[in-house]
């Protein structure tokens, strides 16, 4: 059954072929979506026109950092496509130290770029894009249980995941009044290129393997069908919701 018949979306995030945001887009390709995939800058883009070949999708750069790029942006999505129906935020960034010294260290400089790239640019991205996003879309983000609990070296990334759910909610409040949806989802440890930039992450993933009730952590394909259940009409009553995806790690006491 195609989920997304008829959606046209963007998918913010896409680094390599490893990247839960290629999982994502290449499922709502699947699902029927027409699908704009976004890239951070050059670098990213030429690694991603090769995903892209012989596929649909089209990208754009944008830096969620840069008021700017979100700006000329909107302004080539509305070009391309009319209305949106769903905006995909896998998106997120910490100085290499804050991801392996003690927290306490946390410089004031990295504090900032930590919460701006990975929660404030999903408010940006949802300000900018609000003038072209139909009355019934649906917004997503990625978040991780370092929110809520310890999880050590995650350090400053688990303070700016607790902001992005926050914001998450503020954004479903202020976005409901149209019908439009805003939810996160919570992956379990998934071999990335930013996960490895967290000290200890094979660590953490044999950890999964042990303790979770699937023995198994969850991976980038199932992080992808859940997406396609919160951007599809399925999920119509579900807003400002944190859905887990992580082999049930999350419901462990110990
Ligand atoms: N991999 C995991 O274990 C895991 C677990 C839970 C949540 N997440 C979250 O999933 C999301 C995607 O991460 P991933 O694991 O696929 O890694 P990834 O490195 O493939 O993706 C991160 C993306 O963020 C982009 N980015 C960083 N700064 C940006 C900026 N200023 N503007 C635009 N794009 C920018 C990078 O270009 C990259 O494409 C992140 O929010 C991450 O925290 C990952």
């Amino acid at each position: 059954m195609k989920l997304l018949e008829g959606k046209k979306g963007i998918v913010f995030g896409v680094a390599n072929e490893r990247s839960i945001a290629w999982a994502v887009a290449k499922s709502a390709v699947e699902h029927g979506a027409d699908v704009a995939i976004g890239v951070q800058n050059e670098r990213m883009a030429a690694s991603a026109q090769k995903l892209l070949e012989g596929t649909p999708m089209k990208q754009f750069m944008c830096d969620l950092n840069e008021e700017g790029d979100l700006e000329r942006v909107t302004g080539e999505l509305q070009a391309a496509y009319g209305k949106l129906d769903f905006v995909v935020h896998s998106v997120a960034f910490a100085l290499r130290e804050d991801l392996s010294e003690p927290f306490i260290n946390t410089s004031r400089e990295g504090f900032r770029i930590a919460l701006e790239t990975s929660a404030y640019s999903f408010v940006a991205a949802a300000r900018a894009l609000e003038p072209i996003l139909a009355d019934d879309a649906s917004l997503i983000t990625m978040t991780y249980l370092g929110s809520l609990r310890v999880l050590p070296n995650y350090n400053v990334m688990g303070v700016a995941k607790a902001a992005l759910e926050a914001c998450t909610r503020y954004l479903a409040y202020d976005l409901g009044g149209r019908g439009i949806r805003v939810n996160a989802i919570s992956p379990g440890p998934i071999n990335t290129v930013s996960a490895r930039g967290v000290k200890g992450f094979t660590g953490i993933l044999s950890v999964i393997g042990e303790r979770a009730p699937l023995k198994r952590p969850a991976e980038q394909a199932e992080v992808a069908s859940t997406s396609i259940y919160l951007l599809s009409d399925l999920s119509k009553g579900v807003t400002g919701q944190i859905l887990y995806v992580d082999a049930g790690y999350s419901v462990m006491g110990m």
